[in-house]
């Protein structure tokens, strides 16, 4: 059963071919990366417009490299939401144009859905329950999985997502856009001799990643830092250090049978192998092409929503804050 993912939330534009939801055919993401760069963040009018020139090419090339007919289809997956309405749009309305033209079924993705799903393309095997953490540049969310589709929000951040705590201390060091990226490469020049606070909010599964942006914003003001390496490396860490704490303690308490690590932050190495070490429940990180943007991830949940009937209507709706659950 092969299906066509579309993922267009925010300044990637993305097209897959997946078949059962494990195999990738084709995955094409054509970024916007060095035309947002030059604002140092993404412009939402920029990104609906690039997204209008990209999507027909992204999508005929994604077909072209899975060698893959329209009749070969099965559906189409789109990305429905959380992200920005004008990004989405063009995404919804690409799918349900190939909808009418192809007579192929569709059905919406939620974009923190499509993360988790990056976790089962390659085949791995998974186990219920589980406790997920998805870390991208919007969200920041501990979320307990039942089954397929089945969620329970343990917690979510008060404030800054971690990505976008990456992004704001990237720009706060001078250290350039795309943020995370940017610290981790510094970070490995550097070591975490700074002492920066971390919020434990303590009894809860809830994140907030403001206090430690703003203390490193302090000591650069007062001219405290006088190494932007070792910055970027005491910021990760004290980023790393929540995120992977609070993952272990709720899969602990959740006694859940796996960790799921997913999300643009899931490409950070550190991250990674800080999680996978700190955890006696097994640990699952998909491949970091697979952890930022892409339409993979979102042809491998489509996949699921089909096996349960899930199939959406051409007046789908795009919703900027569409929740999980
Ligand atoms: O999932 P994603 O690609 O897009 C959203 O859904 O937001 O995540 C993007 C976020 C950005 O904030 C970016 O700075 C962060 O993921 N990110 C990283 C790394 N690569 C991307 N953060 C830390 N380390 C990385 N290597
Ligand atoms: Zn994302």
């Amino acid at each position: 059963m092969k299906i066509l993912g579309i993922e267009t939330s925010c300044d990637e534009t993305a097209a897959a071919v997946v078949e059962d939801g494990v195999r990738i055919l084709s995955n094409q993401i054509a970024s916007q990366v060095e035309i947002h760069a030059r604002y140092g963040g993404i412009v939402p009018e920029v990104a609906s417009r690039q997204h209008i020139l990209a999507i027909i090419p992204t999508i005929e090339q994604a077909m072209a490299k899975a060698e893959t007919t329209w009749s070969d289809l099965a559906g189409i997956a789109v990305t429905n939401g959380p992200g920005l309405v004008g990004s989405l749009l063009v995404g919804a309305n690409a799918a349900k144009a190939i909808s009418l033209a192809h007579r192929l079924p569709i059905t919406g993705v939620n974009h923190l859905e499509g993360h988790i799903y990056a976790s089962w393309l390659g085949n791995h095997s998974i186990h219920f329950p589980l406790v997920c953490l998805i870390v991208s540049g919007g969200h920041s969310d501990l979320v307990l999985m039942r089954g397929h589709g089945d969620y329970i929000v343990l917690g979510r951040t008060r404030d800054d997502a971690s990505g976008e705590a990456f992004d704001k201390a990237a720009r706060i060091l001078g250290l350039g856009y795309p943020g995370g990226p940017a610290i981790e490469q510094a970070a490995r020049n550097g070591t975490a001799s700074i002492q920066l606070p971390r919020a434990w909010l303590k009894g809860t599964s809830d994140f907030s990643f403001s206090g430690v942006k703003t203390a490193l914003l302090r000591l650069v003001e007062a001219g405290k830092v006088s190494s932007s390496a070792d910055a970027a490396a005491s910021f990760q860490e004290a980023v790393i250090d929540v995120l992977v704490t609070k993952a272990v303690a709720a899969a602990q308490e959740r006694r859940v049978k796996q960790i799921l690590l997913v999300g643009g932050v899931a490409s950070n190495e550190s991250l990674r192998k800080r999680l996978t070490e700190n955890s006696s429940i097994p640990v699952l990180v998909p491949e970091p092409v697979l952890c930022t943007d892409n339409a993979a991830m979102i042809a491998a949940c489509g996949y699921y929503h089909f096996q349960a009937g899930r199939v959406d209507g051409l007046d789908l709706d795009v919703v900027a804050s569409l929740k999980l659950a």
